[in-house]
């Protein structure tokens, strides 16, 4: 469907023997924002990995915008407009901010659906990161540092956006300021999958929303529906 940014279809991927993701198949619609859940070791980052082409699936297809990618290498993945930002934000420590978002700027496609992203959009997006733009990364805030990786994936002007745990070890004031970050992103166009552990996070900001569970799908529906169910997530996460 043309309306679908990002697809997995049957997705399985293994690490050596170890099978780890076992027919996975979601849909990001575009311009939506999916969270997918799930309790450490369920098999998020490696969805990220395998979407990315940092890892090779074994079966099933991965497509964007209705193309499939699941062959391709990473670097071509990333030019057709698709960015992750990763678990443990993974700047470039000994780079100044200025620097990390340079070697990240790509040229925006002539598909893209908002003003183009650099480092004017960039630093008007995130005034501290402005501020602090000729301060080496290592010496930012954990706050400041999950900005400068947003910002980095963004000056590779993606349509779709990956943020793996982007609320991990940061104090629940500056969770807050990431998520409204998060929410004008979407109000832009992106079309955005947000990895999290956190089911009432996911529930404030996602329209639909996908749980693992053991590397496989156990949830996948709309937010709505799952308010509406009163399902307790925290089951399906198998915290209890
Ligand atoms: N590089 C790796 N080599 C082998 N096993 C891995 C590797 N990375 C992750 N795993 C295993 O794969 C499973 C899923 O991990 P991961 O995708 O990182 O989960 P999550 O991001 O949901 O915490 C876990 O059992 C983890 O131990
Ligand atoms: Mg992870």
């Amino acid at each position: 469907m043309a309306s679908e940014a990002l697809t997995l279809d049957r997705v399985d991927a293994h690490y050596g023997d170890s099978h780890v993701l076992h027919g996975v198949s979601f849909a990001l619609g575009e311009a939506r924002l999916l969270g997918l859940l799930g309790r450490n070791g369920a098999g998020k980052t490696t969805c990220m990995n395998v979407i990315m082409g940092i890892l090779r699936p074994r079966g099933g297809a991965i497509t964007l915008f209705g193309r499939d990618i699941s062959a391709l290498a990473t670097e071509d993945i990333a030019a057709r407009g698709i960015a992750l930002v990763p678990q443990g934000r993974r700047i470039f420590r000994s780079l100044s901010v200025h620097e990390n978002l340079l070697v990240a700027a790509r040229r925006p496609r002539a598909e893209g659906n908002h003003p183009p992203w650099g480092f004017e959009t960039v630093y008007a997006a995130f005034p501290r990161l402005k501020e602090r733009q000729r301060h080496v990364a290592a010496y930012l805030s954990g706050g400041e540092q999950q900005m400068l990786a947003i910002g980095r994936a963004l000056m590779a002007n993606p349509r779709v956006l990956l943020m793996d745990e982007p609320s991990e070890g940061l104090a629940p004031q500056i969770v807050a300021e990431v998520m409204a970050t998060i929410r004008r992103l979407k109000a832009q166009g992106l079309s955005i999958v947000l990895v999290e552990q956190n089911p009432k996070l996911v529930f404030e900001i996602a329209d639909d929303i996908v749980v693992l569970n053991s590397g496989r799908v156990v949830v996948s529906d709309t937010t709505a529906a799952l308010r509406e169910s009163g399902v307790d997530l925290h089951q399906h996460l198998g915290i209890y």
